[in-house]
């Protein structure tokens, strides 16, 4: 796992941002197609629950273009058509590889369409993701986002907490304050934690709402139950990342006897689990291929049975 922080760009002001609004205040959805688990609202937004997630589309280790670049986009604008209206996004991905391939899939932006993003760290030359979570340095992140983007306000913005190793125990309140300071300028619309413990997370929602909370989270992993639970209650979106396990595809005899009892795959049972294990998830499954990108829209489809849900329950073991 991977610390996934937005560079710190030099880049000064932007002087002129475009809107992710068509002049004239036309609305332009991007489709009313139905995909599997219906929707969820973020704050005064509303999603699809099955939604995207963009990381993979930068080069090897999360650096620099991808090799197939019009594939890329072709991914993005697939997304798009086939119903999505979440994209997780970070200016760290690339860095600014992954954000300026969303603009110019896609810029201008359908209506519906919100795009997330993170800060709270930057990339080093070494690849790395140190963490940048000084007031100075989330506004440079944000107004980076903004210009990569071409936004005048980025939908949603998760502080990403932590380090590679998973979420750190510290206060979380200097570098959170300082998104709730810029939502109040208005350049930011919603707030999110992410890679956060849910300590961090109660510190965060005593100082301003937030309407989701992004963390590692799938079959395998499930420190999080606890968690996804309150978060449920409280109507605020838990977004699992690595729902196929990332980096190290998610493997299991019993995730693959139910996939083989459904006729299914390991990767379509593991997205369908998540649809069924709470209503507040919303899924983020990264890929590059448009055909992936189907097949995992298809699949997580999937009904599963009581028997189903009890075998697969038994995958994280009980260390959760
Ligand atoms: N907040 C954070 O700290 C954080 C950290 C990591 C990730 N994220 C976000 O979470 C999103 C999801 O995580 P992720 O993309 O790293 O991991 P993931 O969704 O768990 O898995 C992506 C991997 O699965 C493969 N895959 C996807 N669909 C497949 C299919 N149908 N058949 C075979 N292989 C398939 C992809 O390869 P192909 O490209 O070949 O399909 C890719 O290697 C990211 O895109 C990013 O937006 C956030």
């Amino acid at each position: 796992m991977g610390n996934y922080f937005p560079i710190v760009s030099a880049s000064s002001t932007v002087e002129r941002r475009r809107s992710r609004r068509r002049p004239g205040g036309t609305s332009v959805t991007s489709t009313e197609l139905h995909l599997p688990g219906g929707t969820w609202p973020l704050g005064d937004l509303s999603v699809m629950r099955f939604g995207y997630g963009a990381m993979q589309l930068a080069g090897p280790g999360v650096l620099g273009p991808p090799a197939d670049r019009d594939g890329a986009l072709e991914v993005l604008r697939s997304a798009v058509a086939s119903g999505i209206t979440h994209i997780d996004t970070a200016e760290a991905y690339g860095p600014r590889v992954v954000n300026e391939l969303i603009r110019e899939a896609l810029h201008p932006y359908p209506d519906d369409l919100v795009i997330a993003t993170k800060v709270g760290g930057r990339r080093d030359a070494q690849g790395g993701w140190p963490s940048a979570r000084r007031p100075d340095e989330i506004r440079q992140q944000v107004e980076d986002n903004l210009q990569t983007l071409g936004v005048d306000t980025l939908d949603l913005v998760h502080l990403r907490l932590g380090d590679a190793a998973g979420p750190v125990p510290e206060r979380i309140g200097e570098a959170f304050e300082t998104l709730v300071d810029l939502q109040q300028q208005g350049v930011v619309r919603h707030l999110g934690v992410s890679n956060a413990t849910a300590e961090q997370v109660a510190e965060a929602q005593s100082i301003a709402p937030i309407v989701s909370v992004q963390n590692m989270y799938n079959l395998a992993v499930r420190h999080d139950d606890p968690l996804v639970d309150r978060l449920a209650a409280e109507g605020v979106a838990y977004i699992p990342f690595f729902p196929l396990g990332g980096f190290s595809p998610l493997q299991s005899d019993a995730l693959s006897a139910v996939a083989r009892r459904l006729g299914s795959t390991p990767m379509s049972v593991a997205l369908a689990w998540l649809l069924h294990r709470s209503p507040n998830i919303l899924l983020i499954p990264g890929t590059s291929s448009v055909a992936h990108l189907h097949q995992n829209i298809a699949g997580a489809a999937l009904e599963l049975s009581r028997d189903d849900l009890a075998e697969l329950d038994t995958i994280a073991g009980p260390l959760r």
